[in-house]
């Protein structure tokens, strides 16, 4: 339910088990995860992997960093993992318009939904092109399978490589992302076999840690996130069935609390362009030092990320209007989940929260000109996760709590305690 007790919101994730509320202390944390444990199944695939164990949780003995040593290159499993007969291995060519719209079509029937089956992810093509090629990819982490009679693409898995730092440590890591079984390919353990192949290819290349966010909790969260949602166009959010209608709360009354300023309030506000990348990295890059876990951000991943992509990825600068100095900058990324089996609407438009610093400007006004520019841009829907200081602004703003939970976990990286979502600086998309 929403603070303002005007909406409630469903959230496009769902986990199966929810162990965290937003308030819960590392430490509440730590035993909910154990409760977990004790209430749950086994972990047959994830009790094999170098990764925290449940176990572990409360062991304070075991030291923080890398769980097992890289082994020398030439020992790493050369072959592919056996997959059943009937599949086969591709590497995924992303650049490709033919490969990229499978890839699109086998998301966009298979990839994620919440728990009630009502929205499922519905990332572009042009996104997916984004997602996976930024400075220094490595094409043989875009791994697909294949049906080997009629090349159907079943399965998906990729990887792409980023610097994250864990403290003062910066590690050389992959970010896993776009896991996904067609729907008739379910619990026969294909997930173990491609989270091993992407496993033994970025071993190839030298990596060693990754980094991967769940909306199932596995063994071990670093973090769990929770997502909130501001209404931008409470009437279709109602209707297709992502918000309800508060208790007391008329319609023309729901419109008028959601209702915001034709434009932008903050002076110099603009559209970030290609000669603030070096202001803008400086920026963010003095901002996520306060993090505990966070990405390293150089000037080609900041041009590769945060510039703007028509239709994936929005960022405005704050341009003093005196001194013409860059004292702001906030980002958002484009992610519209499809609408099952609605007669009238198909797409529910969803903007992201992504990269956002406050220096000069109140961080609620700065997320504010977002939410306005983000409606002026027809969005939806504002998604936010409770990381960084977005806790500072999401109540204020109207956000309302969604029911899902967003993982984080680092791969043969441990950390001695859970993190509060606070300390995380790391946005996976
Ligand atoms: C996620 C998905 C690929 C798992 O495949 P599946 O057929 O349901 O499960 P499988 O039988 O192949 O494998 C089960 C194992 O994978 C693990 N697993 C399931 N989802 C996982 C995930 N998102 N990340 C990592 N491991 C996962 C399970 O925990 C289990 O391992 P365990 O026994 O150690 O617990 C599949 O359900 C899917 O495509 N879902 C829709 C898209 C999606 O949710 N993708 C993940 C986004 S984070």
């Amino acid at each position: 339910m929403a603070d303002n007790g005007s909406d409630d919101t469903k959230d496009q994730i769902s986990p199966s088990l929810e162990i965290v509320n937003n308030d819960s202390s590392a430490d509440e944390l730590a035993r909910e995860v154990e409760e977990t444990l004790t209430l749950s199944q086994r972990h047959k695939f994830w009790e094999t992997q170098p990764v925290g164990q449940f176990k572990d949780l409360r062991d304070t003995t075991l030291p923080e960093g890398v769980i097992e040593p890289p082994t020398p290159i030439s020992e790493v499993k050369q072959e592919p993992y056996n997959l059943p007969g009937p599949y086969e291995w591709v590497t995924c060519d992303m650049g490709s318009e033919e490969t990229c719209a499978e890839v699109y079509n086998l998301l966009t029937n298979n990839y994620v939904e919440d728990d009630e089956n009502m929205f499922r992810f519905n990332y572009s093509k042009e996104f997916l092109r984004w997602a996976l090629h930024p400075p220094g990819y490595y094409k043989s982490w875009h791994i697909g399978v294949r049906v080997k009679t009629s090349k159907k693409l079943v399965a998906f898995i990729t990887g792409i490589p980023a610097k994250i730092r864990v403290r003062s440590d910066v590690v050389s890591m992959a970010e896993v992302n776009f896991l996904c079984v067609h729907k008739k390919l379910r619990s026969k353990r294909l997930a173990p076999v491609m989270i091993k192949e992407v496993t033994r290819r970025v071993h190839l290349e030298n990596i060693w840690q990754a980094a991967y966010t769940a909306g199932v909790v596995l063994p071990t969260p670093i973090t769990s996130c929770q997502y909130w949602h501001r209404s931008l166009n409470p009437k279709k959010l109602i209707d297709v069935g992502f918000s309800r209608l508060g208790p007391r709360m008329t319609m023309s009354r729901t419109l008028k609390l959601y209702k915001l300023p034709d434009s932008t309030v903050t002076p110099g506000f603009r559209k970030m362009e290609l000669r603030d990348v070096p202001a803008v990295t400086r920026l963010v890059r003095t901002y996520l030092l306060q993090f505990v876990v966070a990405p390293d951000l150089d000037e080609r991943d900041v041009e590769h990320w945060i510039l703007p992509k028509e239709g994936v990825v929005d960022s405005f600068v704050i341009e003093s209007p005196e001194t013409h100095e860059i004292t702001d900058f906030c980002s958002f990324y484009t992610l519209p989940s499809s609408i099952l089996g609605h007669p009238t609407h198909s797409t529910l438009k969803a903007a992201y929260s992504y990269y956002n610093v406050a220096t000069k400007t109140p961080l609620l006004q700065l997320m504010n000109d977002a939410l306005i520019v983000a409606k002026q841009k027809d969005f939806d829907v504002f998604n936010a996760l409770d990381l960084m200081h977005n806790e500072t602004f999401l109540k204020e703003l109207k956000y309302g709590p969604g029911d899902g939970k967003l993982h984080y976990y680092l791969y043969n990286y441990r950390l001695k305690h859970i993190l509060r979502p606070s300390e995380l600086g790391l946005v996976l998309l």
